[in-house]
């Protein structure tokens, strides 16, 4: 079991497997873009598997694969029956902007992938191409369809809600929830500095959630493992062995995050 200081019992780890994403929603890309990671520096499949298994015994259970958008890596489908083969991995889930779900729900599922959490702040087409940056909504609502058709489940939406954007959408989304077989969930836009708190923060939301409950780990593209989202703090997993790195990790969670000024939320994946 991995339990921190606080007493707090570390069971999901998130893994960014890519910085790269095929839109660029306003609120999560900077503006000036990104400066994409060499290749060299993108965890191979093989250094993935082989961390998220050293974790799995040591007590992780759940999985969790993020980007940037995870689709767009080479053979998805490749890693995730590698981590499916982990025994202890009871719950492995994948969150995607959904734009290429259609092509791959059937083969995620038949592979091992156990449920998806799809991104999708508008219902209305020329709102969400403008969120987006360019995104085609009828992707994403193939995506849905296709996910719930594979038997992936739970389906879950993911709406960021943004003041004066999408706030007057929320009966709608509830309504496309029932009709289609999703759940919906509301996330509060999250700035990774709380000293400058984003201006959404008085939506009801599911997340950011609390720090004390937080079951967390996060890994990002380029093998660093972050003990908390909002903190600069963490430990290149390639500097050490994989169970030193988490042991490390887990030490050095803390009480609760301020921010993260290193890197925007596309290279943690959220
Ligand atoms: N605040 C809240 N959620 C965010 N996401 C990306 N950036 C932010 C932010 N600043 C969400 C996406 C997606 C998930 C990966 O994280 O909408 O659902
Ligand atoms: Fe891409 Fe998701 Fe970020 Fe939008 S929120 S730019 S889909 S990673």
């Amino acid at each position: 079991m991995l339990v921190d200081r606080f007493k707090r019992n570390l069971t999901y780890l998130r893994v960014s497997i890519t910085d790269r994403c095929n839109l660029r929603c306003y609120y999560c890309m900077p503006k000036r873009g990104i400066s994409q990671k060499d290749r060299t520096e993108i965890l191979s499949y093989e250094e993935i598997y082989q961390f998220i298994k050293t974790a799995s015994n040591m007590g992780i259970n759940k999985v969790r694969l993020t980007g940037g958008e995870p689709l767009i890596r080479k053979d998805i489908c490749k890693l995730i029956s590698m981590i499916a083969s982990i025994p202890a991995i009871k719950d492995l889930a994948l969150t995607t902007n959904g734009i290429l779900l259609a092509k791959y729900a059937a083969k995620l599922k038949k592979t091992g992938l156990n449920r998806v959490n799809i991104s999708l702040d508008s219902l209305k087409p020329e709102r969400y191409k403008k969120i987006t940056c360019g995104g085609n909504i009828s992707d994403v609502l193939a995506g849905i369809k296709a996910a719930k058709k594979a038997g992936l489940s739970p389906v879950k939406i993911n709406c960021v809600i943004l003041r004066g954007v999408n706030d007057d959408e929320k009966d709608d989304f509830l309504e496309f929830g029932r009709e289609n077989g999703v759940e919906i969930q509301f996330i509060q836009k999250m700035s990774l500095d709380k000293s400058k708190p984003a201006l959404d923060e008085s939506h009801v939301s599911t997340r950011p959630p609390d720090c004390r409950i937080c079951n967390r780990l996060r890994l990002t593209a380029d093998g660093f493992l972050k003990p908390c989202l909002l903190s600069d703090d963490e430990i290149n997993i390639r500097n050490y062995n994989y169970a030193e790195a988490i042991k490390e990790a887990v030490a050095r969670k803390p009480k609760q995050g301020n921010r993260c000024l290193k890197r925007p939320m596309i290279l943690i994946g959220g």
